[in-house]
């Protein structure tokens, strides 16, 4: 059986608690260019994680590297899942191990009314939630559950693409942008939403340019700047320290 990475000697490790998931010393590159530099942090089961930085600062490609999608590539590091070696998956085999990543592009899928949407995720077990279960987490896609999916409303897609990720049986989801472009009374509805999964167990990754939102959601932050963090502590640490918002956040 393969055994969870010493992280005993990494600073960055506030905890001693077994991590859920661990990402430790992780490497990215695209091409030549080296972005994510190094980047080491644990997330407890059932936490809410903000992953926050300027733009570029790298949080949308450690997203990807965790998920095991083919750009960036992941040169260095170790990623553990529940004992699970992603660091050596896949993006499919991460995707079945347990992995929801929600791109901030949303993906919804052309052609499928949004009950389509929510079966093609269905189609391979473990299945997660049930479409009743998804539709009383989210009733306006249960009202509209006949019409195309890219017809909906953005702040609609979003929530289609957060219960497609509920749709497979994951552990983590992974969330690029959520808020983006969504007015705040929509963003009140998904943080509603968000913070019901929170209940049933999930454990959650945010990056999010609306830092605020997103802090007063998490239970822990990290901020990166130029591929490295410069920050891993309690959400309210954030929300309360002027310089580390004004410095990273610019808020
Ligand atoms: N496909 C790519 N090829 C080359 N460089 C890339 C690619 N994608 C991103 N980068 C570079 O990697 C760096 C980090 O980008 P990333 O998208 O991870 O940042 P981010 O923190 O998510 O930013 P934003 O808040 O704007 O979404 C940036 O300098 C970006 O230009
Ligand atoms: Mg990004």
């Amino acid at each position: 059986m393969n055994e969870k990475p010493d992280f005993s000697k990494n600073a960055n490790m506030a905890s001693t608690a077994p991590a859920f998931l661990s990402v430790w010393d992780m490497h990215s590159y695209y091409g030549e260019s080296y972005i994510v530099q190094g980047v080491s942090f644990n997330v407890h089961e059932g936490e809410i994680l903000a992953l926050l930085g300027r733009n570029g600062a790298g949080k949308t490609s450690t997203l990807r590297s965790i998920a095991r999608v083919s750009d960036p590539e992941v040169r260095h590091g170790e990623i553990w899942l529940d004992h699970k070696p992603l660091h050596k998956m896949t993006s499919y085999e991460a995707a079945a191990a347990g992995l929801g990543l929600v791109p901030e592009d949303r993906r919804i899928i052309p052609g499928l009314t949004v009950e389509e949407n929510l079966q093609l995720a269905q189609i391979a077990p473990p299945v997660g939630w049930s479409l009743e279960r998804l539709y009383e987490l989210f009733p306006r896609l249960g009202e509209r559950r006949k019409q195309e999916g890219i017809t909906l409303s953005g702040g609609e897609q979003q929530m289609l693409s957060i219960a497609r990720a509920l749709a497979r049986d994951i552990k983590v989801l992974l969330l690029d942008e959520p808020y983006e472009g969504l007015a705040p009374v929509i963003v009140d509805e998904i943080e509603k939403t968000l913070l019901h999964v929170k209940q049933q167990g999930m454990t959650t990754i945010i990056v999010e340019q609306n830092a605020v939102r997103a802090l007063e959601l998490a239970d822990r932050a990290i901020i990166l700047d130029t591929g490295s963090i410069v920050f891993d502590g309690a959400a309210s640490e954030v929300l309360e320290n002027p310089q580390l918002r004004e410095e990273y956040l610019a808020i």
